[in-house]
């Protein structure tokens, strides 16, 4: 078995380890948009927000059999890496899924980690896997998708109105791409409002958010020709941030777009902004990214309060994903 690093850069590296990530959708989660190449580079080059993971090609005989994925952040969670492997579905129950996730342990003991992570789809492949290998189920995250031409818009301007009704102390502002660089620490400060989301039974401490890791992510975004729209909420009266939401429309496939952060900073919560974020969102996309067909967003499982506000708003249920962790 032959383990190589793919860098950003090896165009051929890139494209089988793509192939391999494609064929893997195609037969586990077809309800997902397609792998692209050129997307996959970008991940590969600058990750979620500017750290990218090892990504490892593996082949046997030279034939591209799976792929692995290692990843750890500099800002917080130090005893942990997250891992990632994804077996080819023609090559699977020949012990390759067990060799990459050795050579992706051998790792982590060596940084000095001491727990490992992983996510999977839920189906009876990855339960045994992950079980076998002492893993334990720590979370239950549900993937949805919005389309846009079945949101109910009358639904959608009752519910604006009735949010703006309860939050008249708050003005709605958007953005388009990068923040300029003196609002990046108010920014930081609001992004970790997110650490309220529920993460459920994972071993994970609270992100940390320095005004260079926000400016890193929307970099990251930005640089694989995504367009990252934010809606954020400001208290009129002290000026401060009170919450946001963030959905990032696909370069390549300007149809598909993907919601990220969505979080109202505590002080501010009870005044309906979270559905306020979200209708207003959806307002714009319509003004100014008309071409939007779909919406795609993670929730944990138990995070009621975002999911029934989603499903207010039509999202669908489309895969349902678990979050494994171990001691190391
Ligand atoms: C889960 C996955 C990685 C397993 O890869 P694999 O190469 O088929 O796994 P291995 O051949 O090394 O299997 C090792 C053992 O795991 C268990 N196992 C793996 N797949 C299984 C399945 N579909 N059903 C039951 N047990 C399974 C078995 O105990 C197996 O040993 P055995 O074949 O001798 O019975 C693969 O199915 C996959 O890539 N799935 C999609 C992506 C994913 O969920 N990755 C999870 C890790 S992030």
């Amino acid at each position: 078995m032959d383990i190589h690093e793919v860098a950003w850069s090896d165009e051929e590296g890139v494209r089988r380890f793509a192939a391999v990530k494609e064929a893997v959708r195609a037969a586990d989660a077809p309800w997902e948009h397609p792998v692209l190449a050129r997307q996959t580079a970008g991940v590969l080059r600058y990750g979620w927000d500017g750290e990218p993971a090892g990504s490892f090609l593996v082949s046997v005989d030279g034939v591209d059999v799976a792929t692995g994925e290692y990843e750890t952040t500099s800002y917080d969670n130090q005893h942990l890496a997250w891992l990632g492997i994804d077996v080819h579905p023609a090559h699977r129950r020949r012990g390759h899924g067990d060799a990459v996730l050795a050579f992706l342990l051998d790792r982590a003991r060596a940084e000095g980690r001491t727990s490992v992570g992983g996510n999977t789809w839920d189906a009876a492949g990855p339960r045994a896997f992950a079980a076998r290998h002492g893993f334990a189920m720590k979370s239950v995250e549900v993937n949805r998708r919005q389309h846009l031409a079945r949101v109910d818009r009358v639904e959608l301007d009752r519910l604006h109105a009735d949010a703006l009704r309860h939050a008249r102390d708050y003005e709605l502002l958007r953005r388009v791409g990068a923040t300029p660089a003196a609002e990046l620490p108010a920014l930081a400060d609001m992004t970790a409002a997110i650490n309220d989301a529920p993460t459920d039974d994972l071993d994970i401490e609270d992100e940390v958010f320095p005004p260079e890791r926000v400016a890193a992510y929307e970099e990251a975004q930005l640089s694989v020709g995504k367009t990252l729209l934010r809606v954020y909420a400001r208290h009129r009266v002290t000026g401060e941030l009170a919450g946001q939401t963030v959905v990032v429309v696909e370069g390549e496939r300007p149809e598909v777009a993907h919601q990220h952060d969505t979080s109202v900073v505590r002080a501010h919560r009870g005044h309906r902004l979270g559905v306020l974020l979200k209708t207003e969102m959806l307002h714009w996309l319509a003004e100014e990214q008309p071409q939007v067909e779909t919406v795609d967003t993670w929730n944990a499982e138990s995070n009621d309060h975002m999911i029934s506000v989603n499903q207010a708003l039509g999202y669908e249920i489309i895969g349902r994903g678990l979050a494994w962790q171990r001691p190391l």
